[in-house]
């Protein structure tokens, strides 16, 4: 089994995936990055994202594979070519994005009505790629059996990897998981198959590895920032399931407490504004705040401070 950071925009950034590595660097085999946006396939004009997947910059932060958001196939590769070129050996293609403006496009999920859309986005692509190409999807944007006539398209081409996440884009992250869709066509995939959602206990993992014995990826998002410890809890939990080496016990590691201070002493530390680093740390609060041990209308406090110093002192009393 190997356990994968999701890509979320603006949370599992390097920022992020760098503090996390450095307090549980066993945790999470890879990352794959928030989604580097297509424009003109300049991975310059990608704007200051591509920041977030420059190999310098992630040297000391977990493996990360780019993601690739959009459907202009000429665009896809000159940005896989570079991407290459820095050294990274996968990319990940992201039909998978249910924000509205951007699937109104047919990009993220909104590709996923339009199976001939898919074809045409591979065939022009997959032959000229010089990297492996992996793919992360939704099971529909409108309806789940979407996935039914984009499966056996997947199938004709080389994809190293295919992550699942089973809802629809119409749900966005709400509702449930269709983990009995799921289960109906993941067995169809010629390709490996990772599942992702809505794993946010050990409970959880437990459950889909019963249910799916022959998973062996499984991707987390949420889970991660509101336990930083899920993943070691899990490997503590089902050695067995994971080759390397023993997680080291709980003892010796950084607690939550240190994670979020380690955290935010880099925000402190970035070339933003004040009020970009109020909203950067605000932003992890109200997820990671959720282990510890306050009242919720006391780390809400947090959120109802305007001063980088209020803040960071609140912070330093709930992580001591
Ligand atoms: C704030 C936010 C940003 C996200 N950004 C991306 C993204 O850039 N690329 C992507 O493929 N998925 C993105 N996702 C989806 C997650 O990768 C993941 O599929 C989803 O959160 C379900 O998994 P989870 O329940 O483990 O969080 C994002 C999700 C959230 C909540």
């Amino acid at each position: 089994m190997q356990l994968v950071l999701a890509p979320m925009q603006g949370l599992t950034e390097l920022l992020f995936r760098r503090a996390y590595h450095r307090a549980y660097p066993e945790a999470f085999g890879f990352a794959i990055s928030p989604f580097l946006p297509l424009t003109a396939g300049n991975i310059r004009d990608a704007g200051k994202k591509v920041d977030d997947v420059w190999p310098e910059v992630n040297a000391d932060s977990m493996p990360v594979v780019p993601q690739i958001l959009g459907r202009d196939p000429e665009g896809f590769v000159a940005l896989s070519l570079r991407l290459n070129e820095l050294g990274y050996s996968e990319v990940n293609w992201n039909i998978g994005c249910p924000m509205r403006r951007i699937a109104a496009k047919h990009r993220g999920s909104g590709i996923l009505p339009h199976p001939e859309e898919v074809r045409a986005f591979l065939d022009q692509v997959v032959p000229q790629l010089p990297l492996a190409l992996s793919v992360k999807m939704r099971l529909g944007y409108y309806d789940e059996n979407e996935i039914d006539a984009i499966i056996p398209i997947l199938n004709e081409y080389p994809i190293c990897r295919v992550t699942v996440h089973p809802r629809i884009g119409k749900q966005m992250y709400g509702g449930q998981p269709r983990i009995e869709k799921f289960a109906e066509v993941y067995p169809n995939f010629r390709h490996p198959v990772a599942y992702n959602g809505d794993i946010v206990t050990v409970a959880d993992y437990a459950r889909i590895r019963t249910r799916f014995p022959d998973i062996d990826q499984i991707m987390i998002g949420r889970g991660a920032l509101l336990n930083p410890l899920l993943p070691i809890q899990i490997r503590q939990s089902y050695p067995a399931d994971f080759q390397s080496a023993d997680m080291p016990s709980l003892s010796v590691l950084p607690t939550v407490q240190d994670f979020i201070l380690s955290l935010v002493e880099d925000i402190l530390a970035l070339n933003i504004s004040e009020q970009a680093k109020i909203r950067k740390i605000k932003e992890y609060w109200c997820l990671l705040s959720r282990p510890l041990p306050y009242a919720e209308e006391q780390t809400r406090r947090v959120l109802h401070a305007a001063d980088l110093a209020e803040i960071r002192n609140l912070i330093l009393l709930m992580t001591k």
